[in-house]
């Protein structure tokens, strides 16, 4: 079912403050002043994250019979990322104000005439390369011997094991390898809440094609499926998927659609789709000198895959979640009263929390020993949570953090068994017998 768009539309402050309120987001080690550009995922952003990554996982890997899973490490030989051209080219335009000092990405000003910092006139150091990738040192000695990058994607490790996984796997192209992992950037300029940050996850298929021909199909296949991915949980008109012009691709890309959201401040690319020729396995091959081709037993041919390339950002679709969920709603309360509440209005496989189980009353020993019992039943088969109190009050916490079904036990349940089910989207009430909640409920989770 695809979201409906007559959603509230909120800013990013209200977002933030709902996502450290309830523990989605903290600012990393915040303790002592944050980490620039990096953040921390609490109970609830870290249920959210998980259940981006199964989603796209599922739809990806689980639903197919020619993608397969891989898990390459952070840190890789340097001459990785000289093949692949970050090391000479992955970098940002930066200028400096003399005056403030503040650092800024050339691209990213209005005009480098004024600093928009310190508002300085005509302040700006010409622009410099800065390279973008993280470095460290591998094994005891701090010398440039040892020194590697942190991954800047995670799509090299992929190309450098292509061969590994296909004879492993006994797998022939046309076929995929996916696989999610932590990327590194040091971006100038991070910002916007979780949108640009140092520290990420990305959510990367390479999908290798033979050179038949067949390498556009493939391209616009993939974008077919990560379209009606996206149409799945998020409100149709604020999703768009962008073919970028032939002058825009960079040289070895035959073509290349980003998906971007429409956020708070614009559109912002939360995944790009691109057909990448071979350019990759060629890069690798030539400087490692291996044959990374593969051989086609039955056509008696050899030849190096074309790489399809879908790469979306973790973190990105996580937050484009959160903001397009929050909904704020007028309605009249159960006393006739005008009321007002923040609402989560997230797919159910999305939802860090699925269901809610209350007792009516937190002293009253049957009613809280047989909700607990009814929610650890229910907790085997999907995210629960228990509580106990106002009911009111219980239901707008659950609502703000996007729970789609509460259960409450009163006191009919201990003479007829059966509790009131509570939709997250409608409010509407029904009651059904304890025995059948998790019936009722697991097929909707998919729904
Ligand atoms: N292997 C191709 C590649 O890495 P990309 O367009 O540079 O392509 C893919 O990155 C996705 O990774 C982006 O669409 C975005 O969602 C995510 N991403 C890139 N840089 C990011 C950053 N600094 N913070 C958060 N996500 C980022």
């Amino acid at each position: 079912m695809t979201p409906q768009v007559q959603r509230y539309r909120p800013t990013l402050d209200e977002v933030s403050a709902l996502a450290k309120r309830r523990g989605f987001v903290f600012q990393s080690s915040e303790i002592y002043g944050g980490a620039g550009g990096v953040w921390d995922y609490g109970p609830l952003g870290t249920e959210l994250k998980r259940n981006v990554k199964q989603a796209w996982w599922r739809e990806v890997v689980e639903l197919r019979d020619d993608v397969v899973p891989f898990d390459a490490a952070i840190l890789m030989h340097p001459q990785t990322w000289v093949a692949s051209g970050h090391a000479a080219t992955f970098h940002d335009k930066m200028v400096d104000c003399k005056v403030c000092k503040h650092r800024f990405r050339a691209d990213h000003l209005a005009s480098l005439e004024q600093c928009p910092d310190c508002g300085s006139k005509s302040s700006f150091t010409e622009p410099r390369n800065f390279n973008l990738m993280l470095k460290t040192f591998l094994g005891p000695a701090e010398d440039t011997a040892s020194q590697v990058w942190l991954r800047p994607e995670t799509a090299q490790g992929i190309f450098v094991n292509f061969k590994n996984v296909a004879q492993a796997a006994r797998r022939k192209p046309p076929f995929g390898i996916a696989q999610v992992g932590k990327a590194f950037r040091n971006e100038i300029t991070p910002g916007n809440f979780t949108f640009r940050t140092r520290e990420f996850e990305q959510a990367e298929l390479e999908f290798f094609v033979p050179p038949d021909g067949t390498d556009e199909q493939w391209y616009r296949a993939w974008v077919e499926t990560r379209m009606r991915w996206y149409r799945r949980y998020l409100v149709e008109e604020r999703v768009r998927f962008r073919e970028l012009a032939k002058e825009e691709l960079a040289h070895y890309a035959k073509s290349l659609t980003d998906v971007e959201y429409d956020f708070p401040w614009g559109w912002g690319e939360l995944e790009s789709i691109a057909n990448r020729g071979a350019y990759d396995l060629n890069a690798h091959i030539k400087e490692s000198k291996k044959d990374l081709a593969f051989f086609d037993e039955a056509n008696k041919a050899k030849y190096v895959p074309i790489v399809v390339e879908a790469s979306a950002g973790v973190d990105r679709t996580a937050l484009a979640l959160l903001i397009d969920a929050y909904d704020k709603q007028r309605y009249v309360d159960q006393n006739g009263k005008e009321a007002e509440r923040v609402v989560l209005r997230f797919h159910s496989e999305i939802a860090p929390v699925k269901a809610a189980v209350f007792a009516l009353a937190r002293n009253k020993p049957e009613l809280v020993e047989r909700a607990r019992t009814i929610e650890r039943a229910l907790r085997r088969v999907m995210r629960t949570q228990y509580d106990e109190g106002n009911i009111g009050q219980l239901y707008r916490r659950q609502d703000e953090i996007g729970t789609p079904w509460s259960v409450t036990v009163d006191y009919q349940t201990l003479e007829d068994g059966t509790v009131t089910l509570r939709d997250r989207d409608t409010m509407e009430q029904t009651r059904v017998s304890a025995d059948q909640l998790a019936a009722v409920l697991v097929p909707r989770l998919i729904a």
